[in-house]
């Protein structure tokens, strides 16, 4: 028997004026993006913002369907938006907010799982860390790559074995 343990590191902030300028402006993004998305069920809104290797910002946010299962995250909106428009641009950084009851949240809302598998997709493709910012009005996550946030993930060898 081999015992393994998975770190995943995560640094925390009070104040977004702890975050580098750039980091900054894909929360600004991220925010402005939430305030437009589609989420007439939940009453959710989700907001991602990416940061593009080539300097683009790309938002997103989530799409709801009266067909529940039809509707999308933010996350997944922002980063299929940025790889089909820039399939060969790597992607430095995403930022996510959400919005409830007229507020963006208090704490930092984290990424379903579906929608971190799409953007280890990405990293993988790019072969380049995505650096995760998760905001909240009173505290901001970072964590400095996706596959620390999905340990054990699957990935395209798999389907080879
Ligand atoms: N949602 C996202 O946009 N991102 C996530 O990572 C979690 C959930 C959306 C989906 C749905 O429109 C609403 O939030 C409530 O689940």
């Amino acid at each position: 028997m081999k015992k393994t343990q998975i770190i995943t590191t995560v640094f925390e902030y009070n104040s977004i004026d702890e975050l580098s300028l750039e980091e900054q402006e894909l929360v600004r993004n991220a925010k402005e993006a939430a305030l437009r998305s589609y989420s007439p069920y939940s009453k959710f809104s989700v907001g991602a913002a990416i940061l593009l290797e080539n300097k683009d910002i790309i938002q997103g946010n989530n799409q709801e369907n009266s067909a529940y299962p039809s509707g999308l995250c933010a996350e997944r909106v922002a980063m299929f938006y940025a790889n089909s428009k820039y399939p060969d641009v790597p992607v430095k950084t995403i930022a996510i907010t959400a919005r409830t009851n007229g507020q963006f949240s208090e704490n930092p809302i984290p990424p379903c799982g579906s929608c971190r598998q799409v953007l280890l997709e990405t990293e993988e493709r790019f072969n380049q860390p995505i650096k995760l910012i998760l905001f909240g009005e009173k505290k901001i996550k970072i964590v400095k790559t996706i596959k620390e946030m999905l340990p054990l993930y699957f990935e395209k060898e798999m389907l080879d074995e």
